[in-house]
């Protein structure tokens, strides 16, 4: 293991040299990867390191913290929830945050998205939404249609199921295959001639379908891609004419982000099924929410028991979580977020340009409060992550793109110094060898 940091300059702190040895860190190889920053403390949009170091988290805690670290609305909704009750079941109970919550996400959604259904984390929201939209059909005595349209690039969480409908290569489709459900993944429709295709397969196969499933406007971790809004309405419609359920992934593009509350709204379209997390409690603790239409919710309905959804996480609804998601929807509704988002956008795009025109650069784009600069290929990695550091930022390229999803409430200042940060590095990581 090694024994200093190469992406730190500090000295590793003895809590750290001594837990790291237990520790597992995601997506990191254990044997050689440099150590991690060691953060301490967060406020607004900085992480403070061991030895006082101050970065901007330039990705809001891997697209969470909408308001900043730290609000002292949250915390103190959070503080209050914690001395009248952290925990309680949820299976035969009910309390005030979660059912607060519930009609308020339903009262904020287009259509009738109007039943929610809470978890503890993106990836089981998914999972949720995947069980709903197979026991949707076998609540009608169909059969077959447990298969799921989805789309290269995509990105849906870490658990099983949700690998299933990821991205084949980055879900490792064939690593683990057997283990792995099998699905079908597909190119995301843009083109007429793409279209065309799309439909032709989803002709063939509607049978055995239970959903499409698609994050709308903005694939994140499975490449940071973007489409059009035409391309979800397209597929919106396709569902309806082949009579499939379409469920929208909006864990990452949810609460502002693509600068409308919802990506969806963009598109005009009422997915059958949403998956919201991340923003949802402003980035404070972990919290889901599956929301599904009158519709789906109906065919739940039934004098057999077997009929209900049969899910139901430990920690589902947690009111600790759920006071944070109130205080979150509570600064959603008192303060311009949405114009926060669109003003990002406004910099980020202006000042990201310059990139352009560095070799190995491909593309450089952004929406709402994302920016990407996509790369041929993603060499000097670690190299580039220690820059960022060395600049006072946080920023954690991957694939093929070096990526920001800055709080919304960034200041202009601070957007501009991560941007300026990002077009330095880049353009001396251009020309380091390949
Ligand atoms: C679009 C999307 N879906 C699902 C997930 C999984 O969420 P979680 O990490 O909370 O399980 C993520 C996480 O990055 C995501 O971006």
């Amino acid at each position: 293991m090694e024994k200093k940091s190469q992406l730190y300059s500090g000295d590793i702190p003895s809590w750290q040299e001594k837990g790291y040895r237990s520790i597992w860190m995601p997506y990191t190889q254990m044997k050689n990867s440099p150590m991690p920053i060691p953060v301490v403390e967060t406020s607004g949009v900085r992480m403070k390191l061991d030895d006082g170091t101050e970065l901007i988290d330039s990705l809001s805690s891997w697209w969470s913290t909408c308001h900043g670290y730290n609000h002292p609305r949250i915390v103190e909704a959070v503080i209050e929830q914690a001395k009248v009750m952290p925990h309680v079941m949820f299976g035969g109970v009910n309390h005030p945050q979660a059912l607060r919550l519930a009609s308020r996400l339903s009262a904020m959604l287009p259509g009738d998205l109007n039943h929610v259904f809470l978890s503890d984390s993106g990836s089981v929201s998914v999972e949720v939404s995947m069980k709903m939209a197979v026991q949707y059909w076998l609540n009608q005595s169909i059969q077959g249609r447990h298969r799921f349209i989805c789309f290269r690039h995509g990105y849906h969480g870490d658990t099983t199921g949700a690998m299933s409908v990821c991205d084949p290569e980055n879900g490792m489709h064939s690593h683990f295959k057997g283990f792995l459900m099998e699905q079908y993944p597909l190119d995301i429709p843009i083109t007429e001639s793409d279209f065309s295709s799309f439909e032709s397969f989803v002709k063939a196969h509607a049978d055995s379908v239970a959903a499409v499933i698609m994050e709308p406007l903005v694939q994140g971790a499975g490449g940071m891609r973007f489409h059009p809004p035409e391309t979800v309405a397209r597929i919106r419609k396709l569902c309806d004419q082949y009579n499939l359920l379409l469920i929208l992934d909006e864990i990452a593009t949810g609460f502002g982000r693509t600068g409308t509350m919802f990506a969806c709204e963009q598109a005009e379209v009422v997915p059958d099924i949403i998956c919201l997390s991340k923003a949802l409690t402003g980035g404070t603790m972990g919290l889901a929410a599956t929301i599904a239409r009158e519709h789906v919710f109906n065919q739940f309905l039934s004098d057999d028991p077997m009929h209900a959804l049969m899910h139901g996480p430990t920690y589902m609804g947690n009111p600790l979580a759920c006071a944070a998601a109130n205080a979150s929807l509570d600064l959603f509704e008192e303060e311009p977020r949405l114009e926060q988002a669109k003003k990002l956008q406004k910099i980020i795009t202006s000042e990201l340009a310059p990139c352009r025109k560095f070799s190995g650069v491909v593309d450089v784009r952004s929406q709402g409060a994302i920016g990407v600069v996509q790369v041929e290929t993603l060499h000097h990695l670690d190299w580039l992550r220690a820059r960022f550091v060395e600049e006072e930022v946080w920023i954690r390229p991957f694939g093929d793109a070096i990526y920001i999803t800055p709080a919304l409430i960034m200041s202009e200042d601070d957007i501009k110094t991560v941007c300026r940060a990002m077009v330095r590095v880049i353009e001396e990581w251009s020309q380091l060898e390949n």
